[in-house]
């Protein structure tokens, strides 16, 4: 069952559109995370899920109840669409101690004072904050400040929990710690969660279910996070979510040839299609380099220790690629290579696509 369904939702300001005529469904229980570039409109998406925000067209339904729709003067208030939420700059109170700030909506519900007090003691708990209810938010670290946010969100019950970019404060440590935390209080509460980011990572470790949405707000591909990573529906889906090469390969005679020169390209499964022009796609890591192996013939041009990683920037006929093998892989198999040093590329992985496709896609 679907907990929230946006039907055509249009919304943009004078001379600025942000989202036209989306359509999203969101199923109960599971996180859905919605990933996009900055200012592509996710931040606008949850405003109108929340209520801040009137959609110009569509209709948003809670729980199959319309909640939103300006055409039928649907708009119900933020408090009765049972949601708990917390945004970016959504900070604590910092002039009430955690036990004030997790109360604080509560409060507002006039809870009787035993119940709100074993709720808000059963969130701290949860949220492992435990001995720490008296503080301020001030004598707290960035970690517990966001543990706060989200018991406050939380002890409402809600069903369903708007989560933006709720850790894009944090260092990066910590958020990688905390989305963890996320995820495990989804699952011990069954609650629904919308995540909204920029950070394909997240994305990733923490979903059921992922949308790609680009820069003009609209949602070019949704699936399981194992999905889009590696059946990227287009260019566009496959660039964003990690460091992308595109390879330009011209069919010529049947042969498929990189560049402008006469390598083939060392694949056994080549794409069928009636266009002559293709790219292909690969991640840094999705390599095998030698030094005089098979493979295309390259050179690096340059190359960076990054610690668990050496980074090759490689030329093969006039393309730079950028390639990644592990440093301890590079030391045992005398792989440890510096520019100007001739080198060998296979590939462990390929995504095929149209050059057609390619179009507007950033290059980096
Ligand atoms: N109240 C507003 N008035 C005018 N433009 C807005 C308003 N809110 C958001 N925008 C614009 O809408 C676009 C999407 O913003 P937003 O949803 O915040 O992006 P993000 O995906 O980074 O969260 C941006 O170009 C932003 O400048
Ligand atoms: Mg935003």
């Amino acid at each position: 069952m679907d907990i929230i369904r946006m039907e055509g939702i249009t919304k943009g300001y004078p001379d600025h559109p942000v989202l036209n005529d989306l359509n999203l469904s969101i199923k109960k229980g599971e996180c859905f995370t919605l990933l996009g570039p900055s200012g592509c409109g996710k931040t606008v998406l949850m405003r109108l899920i929340a209520g801040f925000e009137t959609p110009d067209a569509g209709r948003i339904y809670i729980d199959d109840t319309p909640v939103a729709d300006l055409a039928d003067h649907i708009d119900v208030p933020t408090e009765n669409r049972g949601l708990g939420v917390v945004f970016q700059d959504y900070a604590v109170w910092p002039h009430m101690t955690v036990f004030e700030n997790i109360a604080y909506p509560l409060k507002i519900a006039k809870v009787p004072k035993d119940e709100l007090k074993k709720r808000v003691m059963e969130m701290v708990d949860i949220v492992g904050m435990n001995g720490l209810d008296k503080r301020y938010p001030s004598e707290l670290s960035g970690g517990q400040q966001q543990r706060v946010a989200l018991a406050r969100a939380l002890v409402g019950k809600p069903s369903l929990m708007l989560l933006d970019e709720p850790l894009s404060n944090l260092d990066a440590n910590l958020r990688e710690e905390m989305r963890f935390e996320i995820k495990e209080l989804q699952r011990k509460l069954g609650v629904t969660v919308l995540y909204v980011t920029h950070d394909q990572e997240i994305g990733l470790a923490i979903s059921d279910r992922v949308a790609i949405m680009d820069a003009n707000g609209n949602i070019q591909q949704i699936g399981t996070p194992w999905e889009i990573f590696e059946k990227p529906v287009n260019p566009f889906v496959f660039n964003f979510m990690g460091i992308a090469n595109f390879i330009d390969v011209r069919r010529e005679n049947g042969a498929f040839l990189v560049g402008n020169g006469n390598q083939q390209m060392p694949w056994p499964t080549l794409p069928e299609g009636d266009t002559n022009k293709w790219v292909a796609g690969f991640r840094p890591s999705d390599v095998n380099i030698s030094r005089d192996g098979a493979g295309l013939r390259g050179i690096v041009r340059r190359a960076n220790f990054l610690g668990a990683t050496m980074d090759y920037l490689v030329e093969i006929d006039g393309t730079h690629l950028r390639t990644a093998i592990e440093t301890h892989h590079a030391i045992a198999k005398d792989l440890v290579l510096k520019a100007g040093d001739q080198c060998s590329i296979e590939f462990t992985a390929l995504h095929w696509f149209e050059a057609e496709q390619l179009k507007g896609v950033h290059e980096e």
